[in-house]
Formats: structure tokens, C-alpha cells, sequence
């Protein structure tokens, strides 16, 4: 276990270029998912993880508008922070940028576009973050390696190695955009020098501590759900997966304010303050049920 708590960050930022023109006018983390902004998806997996210090890092532009939607968090249990990623330099430039806010502590980072659904994950998280010794990643198969970071693990599913969207993979586990480091994240990040494409390669980082063999590879198995929301097409897939399950069940997929009531950041008077306060909407009226009904949380 980790001597202090293990703080967030959100990666939400890029040029948009892969949802351009959308991206011309709003930000690619405010776009909805079906029913709620792209943010909430990432902001509830690191809530459901039992993360509250979090620090959301986007483009200068982007970055008043996030800020306008989510505040200081204290609405939900949450001390978020703010800082900008001026150019694309690379996702590993997050602990560069993040060095006063992560002061010293492990790390979780999570990409803007990730979107992460299973039954057992949250579980599958907080055990990674209770028992953070080196870095853990997290590995999910795909059917087109090519287009990710890849770790190739042998049959005790021990990390081997780690490329960067190989043209020839050696496995099919993807190494997806949810990360934990111990504190060293900082430090190793200050030793990376930038890949052929001139960015800071998380998967440089991961490998720095992968040579140390303080590497973790997690799978995420078959039932597990891990979607991506950066291009228009996988925008759309996401949020219908969204719909679907959520016109199934009657229960949400990453709403932040039941989160922050179910893993106890406020209370039940705090959730009801909160749902009074919001517009006329089906997000209220689901907010408003949940408050009178509850749900079991099964
Ligand atoms: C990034 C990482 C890659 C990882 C992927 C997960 O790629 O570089 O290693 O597999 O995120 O979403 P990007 O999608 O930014 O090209």
C-alpha cells in the first residue's frame, strides 16, 4: 500500500484533429456520450477507483470550458485542478505538467478518450490502486493491435515487452489509457526524450519501469468493455453502447454525482442539494429517482 493517497489526472487534450470540424468550435471532452459530456466518462472511472485529488489537463482553449462544467469539484466530494498542455507534446508530458499537483504521490492517469464498463472493474481498480508497487497497466485485446500501444506477456500474463503501435505485433493486448505509477512517474518522465513523431511516449515511461521489472499488466477480460470516443465513428459506437445498457437497466453509465453518493464523497442531503439545483431534465429526473428509490447497487 501506498503511503499517501494515489492522485488523478485526466489527459483531455489534442488537437481534435480526428473530430474535425466538430473540434473547430467545441471541445472534443464536451461533445456527450449519449447523454452526458465525454468527460464524465473518464472523471467517474477514476471516482469509481476512490480518487478524489484530481487534476484535468487540456488545451488553453478547452481548458474554461471544462472548467465552467465541472468547477472545483467540491459539489462532488472532488478537488479537481486544472493546467494546460499548450502544444501535443505526447501523453507522458502529463507528469511534467502535473509535477507540483502529483507533489511526491502515485499517479492514475487516464486518457479523455477512454471509456472503461464491466461488472467487476471498479473493484478491479481499487484492489491496482490499494496494491500499487511500480507501474501497473492495464491490457485488453483487440482485433487491431496495430493502432495501440501493445505489451506482449508470457503465459502468467508477466509483462515481456512493450511497442508503440507496432506494424507487426507480437501480441493483441492493447495497453489501454488507464495508468498507475508510484511516485517516480515524475522523475522517469524527466528522462524521456521525445519519439520519432516528437512526443513524450507513455509507453516510453511504462518501458522505463518495464527495464526495472516494476511493470504490471492487468487483463481485462473478456467481459470487460473498453471503448474509445476520439474519432466520429467510435464516438458513435460508444454512445450507442451508452444507450443501449442504459434503456436497459434504467441506471447510468458514469454519472458522476451517483458515484460520488454511492462511494460515500457526499452525502445523501448533499446529493439531494445538488439534483433540486439542476434543470428541468431526464438527467435530473434519474438523479431524482435515485435519491427517493436508491437502486440497489448490484
Ligand atoms: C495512446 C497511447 C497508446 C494507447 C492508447 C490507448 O494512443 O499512445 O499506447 O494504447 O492511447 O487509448 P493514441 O490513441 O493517443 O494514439
Amino acid at each position: 500500500m501506498s503511503e499517501k493517497p494515489v492522485k488523478g489526472i485526466i489527459l483531455a487534450g489534442g488537437s481534435g484533429s480526428r473530430m474535425y470540424p466538430t473540434t473547430q468550435a467545441i471541445s472534443k471532452q464536451l461533445i456527450p456520450i449519449y447523454d452526458k459530456p465525454a468527460i464524465y466518462y473518464p472523471l467517474s472511472t477514476l471516482m469509481l477507483g476512490d480518487i478524489k485529488d484530481i487534476l484535468i489537463i487540456s488545451t488553453p482553449r478547452d481548458l474554461p470550458m471544462i472548467k465552467d462544467l465541472l468547477g472545483d469539484g467540491s459539489q462532488l466530494g472532488l478537488n479537481l485542478d486544472y493546467a494546460e498542455q499548450a502544444q501535443p507534446n505526447g501523453i507522458a508530458e502529463a507528469f511534467l505538467i502535473g509535477e507540483t499537483f502529483i507533489d511526491g504521490s502515485p499517479s492514475c492517469l487516464i486518457l479523455g478518450d477512454n471509456f472503461f464498463y464491466a461488472y467487476d472493474f471498479p473493484k478491479l481498480l481499487r484492489t491496482a490502486v490499494s496494491n500499487l508497487n511500480g507501474a501497473t497497466v492495464f491490457a485488453y485485446q483487440v482485433s487491431n493491435p496495430s493502432d495501440f500501444g501493445i505489451v506482449e506477456v508470457d503465459e502468467n500474463f508477466k509483462a515481456v515487452s512493450l511497442e508503440e503501435k507496432p506494424e507487426l505485433p507480437k501480441s493483441r493486448w492493447a495497453v489501454t489509457g488507464l495508468y498507475l505509477y508510484d511516485h517516480r512517474a515524475v522523475e522517469f518522465a524527466k528522462k524521456l526524450k521525445p519519439s520519432a513523431r516528437g512526443e513524450l511516449e507513455i509507453t516510453d515511461l511504462n518501458r522505463a519501469y518495464l527495464q526495472l521489472d516494476q511493470l504490471k499488466a492487468v487483463a481485462l477480460g473478456r467481459g470487460t468493455s473498453w471503448l474509445d470516443t476520439g474519432t466520429p465513428r467510435n464516438l458513435l459506437q460508444t454512445a450507442q453502447f451508452v444507450q443501449i445498457i442504459e434503456d436497459r437497466q434504467g441506471l447510468k453509465i458514469s454519472c458522476p454525482e451517483e458515484v460520488a453518493w454511492r462511494r460515500g464523497f457526499i452525502s445523501k442531503e448533499q446529493l439531494t442539494r445538488l439534483t433540486d439545483a439542476l434543470p428541468k431534465s431526464t438527467y435530473k429526473t434519474y438523479l431524482e429517482t435515485l435519491v427517493r428509490d436508491g437502486y440497489l447497487n448490484y
